[in-house]
């Protein structure tokens, strides 16, 4: 089972593998202490090297994605099992970059976290509404659909093998951040929902923050009863920055 407090950083399509190594070991060494279980998610290219790199040390490597098929003839994508086989333990679906940027929509989602459980990996799965759906009053709404139909109805040992990670659209890459309040709000709208559908085990399954979630906020957004940790994007790309919030724990 997955530590519920964690920290994971989403390096979208940054670094060539010079700068990922650089930035892997910067985080390696600054490991010591550290307040929660810390992923780094690089582009699939540098999971290899990645994993070899981080072996022995406290750090876990994740996904950005995975294909929604097992194998086979779809050029250009990557299998879960390929991820699970270079040792990676931890893969990123249903991202709103991948959502309206590739299209991506509830069913291939599902299909993605079932490839991705089937090969042992565990899920970060996020969520999360636009502004327009906010000011509309559609936040539940929105986040209970994405958690219904994008997980699979049966999960095996749901509290180890899933993490949500709650990120608005409009918090994401803007520097606008939830307030903790209004990210609180919202998580434990999300834990009732995960008690609802996986009864007490829902109250294992880590729940992280991610949008525009920085070294100068982390604390205070970790600090609400139902914030786990947090998914982190610009700010993962600076070790530093990255460290601090690892250790942004009470
Ligand atoms: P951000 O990205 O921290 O740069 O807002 C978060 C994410 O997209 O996971």
């Amino acid at each position: 089972m997955p530590p519920k407090k964690i920290v994971a950083g989403n390096w979208k399509m940054n670094t060539d593998l010079q700068d990922a190594i650089s930035l892997a070991n910067t985080v390696i060494e600054g490991a010591e202490q550290m307040k929660a279980q810390a992923i780094l998610c690089p582009p699939s290219l540098f999971l290899d090297p990645l994993v070899k790199l981080t072996a022995g040390s406290a750090i876990a490597l994740g996904a950005q994605n995975c294909s929604f098929a097992e194998k086979g003839a779809f050029t250009g994508e990557i299998a879960a099992s390929m991820i699970a086989s270079v040792g990676a333990k931890y893969v990123i679906l249903g991202h709103s970059e991948r959502r309206t940027i590739f299209g991506e929509d509830n069913l291939t989602i599902q299909q993605k976290v079932s490839q991705a459980l089937k090969n042992n990996l565990i899920v970060i799965f996020c969520c999360g509404e636009t502004l327009e759906e906010r000011e509309a009053g559609r936040v539940e709404e929105v986040i209970t659909r994405q958690i219904t139909e994008g997980l699979p109805t049966v999960i095996e040992n749901p509290a180890s093998n899933i993490i949500i990670a709650y990120e608005p659209v409009w918090a994401i890459g803007t520097g606008i951040t939830a307030s903790p309040a209004q990210a609180e709000e919202v998580h434990r709208f999300i834990r009732n929902l995960l008690k609802q559908q996986f009864g007490q085990i829902g109250a294992d399954i880590s729940l992280l923050y991610g949008g525009s979630c920085n070294a100068a906020n982390a604390a205070e957004l970790f600090a609400q009863e139902n914030i786990d940790g947090g998914l982190i994007g610009g700010a993962s790309l600076k070790a530093a920055d990255f460290l601090t919030i690892c250790k942004a724990f009470a």
